[in-house]
């Protein structure tokens, strides 16, 4: 009977997903596939990523006929997923994409991939996870799922910031997550502290942890576990397969109070997309509190029209910069890095367009 409550809820979750308004699906004359998204057709889908759907096509489009098995310029070979990961891993798909100094710039140096398809290929990458980063969240069929971490520039000769890309870091991979999805007021927060749990900063998080053995860790079990007890509680979305694999890891690592910002090194600041860099900023650290029925402090930041409101207000900007009158965001102890608010500053200058 529960399976079969399941299935039902698992349908239903298709059917409104289907018709999920939100989700710029190009307007095709084909009902019958509505869900079929064709990166660079009218629009530019940067929401419904998928590697064979949205990636591969781009790199076939542009760099196959120089980069396969028999023709690797360069010894690059980037014919099948497998062998393109090892290019992420290195930063170097990204730097040379990106035309990124210290990297050879592809296609070429006269020509750069779209707009559309930089951004497309970077949401694939940064995935939903934070700057330093890159969460390589394949569909779940591939062989790498759920995870590959990769520092976005470890090769390159700047600076002397390397981040491991097997180590999950707290203050950039965990600590986001849990302030936005758990210390929300009237659940974790300082003052509520629901069933005696407040999930704040690294010293109440570890409360619930035992380092090394995530299966009992409070806090792991009630993230992954099924049923009523299981946190965030309904209606909120369980944690995705990723992030419960980020959170294991994490423990498994030893639960440090870790931290490598390696966006400070490759930080791009300009032409800053809304799509793109602004709204999974956002997502990641910010929507847990403030969407759904009772945002916190009545403030909305889950779509465009909502977030603009507090940028004309200032608040937006004044909050994650920590500036004086405004109420410190995500918290008083924990800030976006250095390059989150760079960029959303810069957007912010550039007139905040809907990118
Ligand atoms: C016209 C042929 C051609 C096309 C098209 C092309 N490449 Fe390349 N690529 C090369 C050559 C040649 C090299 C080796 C350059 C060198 O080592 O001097 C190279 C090197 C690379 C490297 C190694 C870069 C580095 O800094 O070491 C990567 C990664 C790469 N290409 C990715 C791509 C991607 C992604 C595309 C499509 C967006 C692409 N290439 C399109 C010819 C091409
Ligand atoms: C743990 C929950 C939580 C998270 C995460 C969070 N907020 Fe808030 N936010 C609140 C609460 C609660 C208030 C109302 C505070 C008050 O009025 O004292 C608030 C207020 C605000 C305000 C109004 C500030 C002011 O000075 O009036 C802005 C703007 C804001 N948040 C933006 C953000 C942004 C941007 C992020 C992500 C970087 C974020 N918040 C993350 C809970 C949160």
């Amino acid at each position: 009977m529960k399976k079969i409550g399941s299935l039902l809820f698992s349908f239903l979750l298709l059917i409104s997903c289907l018709q999920d308004k939100n989700t710029p699906i190009a307007t095709v004359n084909t009902p019958q596939t509505p869900v079929t998204a064709v990166p660079n057709s009218v629009t530019c889908d940067t929401i419904n990523i998928n590697f064979e759907k949205s990636i591969m096509p781009i790199l076939e489009a542009n760099c196959i006929a120089c980069h396969t098995t028999a023709q690797s310029s360069g010894g690059v070979d980037l014919s099948s997923y497998a062998k393109i990961l090892p290019y992420i891993s290195n930063g170097k798909l990204y730097g040379s994409i990106m035309h990124l100094p210290g990297y050879q710039p592809m296609p070429s140096i006269s020509s750069q991939l779209s707009k559309c398809d930089l951004a497309t290929i970077k949401k694939w990458l940064i995935g939903s996870f934070p700057s330093g980063s890159i969460a390589v969240d394949l569909n779940p069929k591939n062989p790498y799922n759920p995870l590959v971490a990769v520092n976005l520039t470890p090769s390159a000769p700047v600076g002397n910031i390397t981040c491991s890309p097997d180590t999950v870091y707290f203050k950039q991979n965990i600590l986001p997550f849990i302030l936005s999805n758990c210390a929300m007021s009237g659940c974790h927060d300082a003052i509520s502290k629901r069933e005696g749990v407040q999930l704040t900063d690294y010293t109440s998080i570890m409360k619930t942890v035992r380092a090394g053995d995530p299966s009992n860790s409070s806090l792991y079990r009630s993230i992954s576990g099924g049923g009523e007890s299981r946190m965030p509680p309904p209606p909120a979305k369980p944690f995705d397969a990723t992030t419960l694999a980020f959170v294991s890891k994490w423990i498994k690592q030893g639960a440090k109070n870790n931290s490598c910002d390696a966006s400070a090194l490759n930080c791009v600041t300009t032409n800053i997309s809304y799509a793109a860099i602004v709204a999974p900023i956002l997502k990641q650290n910010c929507t847990g509190c403030h969407s759904g029925t009772s945002p916190s402090g009545a403030i909305d930041l889950s779509t465009y029209t909502n977030v603009t409101k507090y940028i004309s207000n200032g608040k937006l900007y004044g909050s994650i910069a920590h500036s004086p009158g405004f109420v410190p965001m995500p918290s008083a102890t924990a800030s976006l890095s250095a390059c989150e608010i760079s960029q959303i500053k810069s957007w912010i200058d550039g007139g905040s367009k809907n990118n």
